[in-house]
């Protein structure tokens, strides 16, 4: 199957999603502010600062990161932050931001007119920020025990997300954190129907997936836009969730 997450219109889409400013993404003062800084909101809505270790090295684990926005903003609050994600161009530019800090890059504006842009990102050079490609679905089984796991808009784009949802309890270690953001968008192209999570109760069959191991804690809407060109947006809202790890290591 291609990976529709290769194409450079994608890259600029995701990279603008992820670093461009307010006005960049959502030029019309009339447009639904309220789904600008999505990948920041997943992380500072979601996560609980208070409960992080603070006498160990505290390790974060962004799955399907993408071009690495919330990855960096787990950064401020952790020592040590993996992204991964499958696609190599995503990845590659996640990295460059890592080494020089910039990334410049183009952005639909209308036909095949771009507009150039570039991405910036600032972090404390005393954390240690990497990013890898990886399935989600099967990732290396030397991952484990985070202190922290956030994993946005990806369950809905996964093949077969009860295998990355069965990896969640060897992920997170016990009394860790999970940060969950997913519109449940089910699309055969993404996930064959019989892989779904649910349909219409599909809040209903995350909760039982994960119950065992984890314990709902917080739960809020999280609206985003994502720009296509000038005059097409994608308006979404995903549920985003807090688990705590619950019960010992597996
Ligand atoms: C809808 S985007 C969400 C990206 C980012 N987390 C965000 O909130 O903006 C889905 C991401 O999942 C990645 N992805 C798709 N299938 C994957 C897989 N099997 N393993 C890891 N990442 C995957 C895509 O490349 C893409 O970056």
């Amino acid at each position: 199957m291609d990976n529709t997450y290769e194409s450079n219109k994608l890259l600029g889409e995701y990279l603008l999603f992820h670093y461009g400013s307010d006005d960049q993404l959502m030029p019309w003062s009339d447009g639904p502010q309220n789904g600008l800084r999505f990948p920041v909101r997943t992380v500072r809505e979601l996560i609980d600062h208070s409960s992080l270790p603070s006498s160990t090295t505290i390790r974060a684990f962004d799955v399907g990161c993408s071009v690495g926005r919330s990855t960096f903003e787990i950064a401020s609050f952790c020592d040590e932050v993996a992204g991964c994600d499958l696609s190599h161009s995503f990845i590659s530019a996640a990295r460059s931001l890592v080494d020089i800090k910039e990334l410049p890059y183009e952005y639909l504006e209308e036909g095949d007119s771009y507009q150039k842009a570039v991405a910036k990102v600032e972090y404390d050079p005393s954390k240690e920020i990497s990013f890898f490609v990886a399935d989600a679905c099967s990732l290396p089984t030397e991952l484990k025990e985070f202190d922290l796991v956030h994993a946005a808009n990806l369950i809905c784009r996964l093949p077969d997300p009860s295998l990355f949802l069965n990896r969640l309890p060897q992920l997170v270690k016990p009394g860790g954190q999970l940060l969950l953001a997913t519109p449940f968008t089910w699309l055969n192209e993404y996930t064959p129907r019989e892989n779904w999570i649910g349909s219409g109760d599909s809040e209903q069959k995350l909760v039982e997936c994960l119950k065992p191991y984890f314990e709902l804690e917080k739960k809020v809407e999280l609206p985003f836009v994502i720009r296509e060109h000038r005059r097409k947006f994608q308006y979404s809202v995903s549920i985003g969730t807090r688990w705590r790890r619950i019960g010992s290591a597996v």
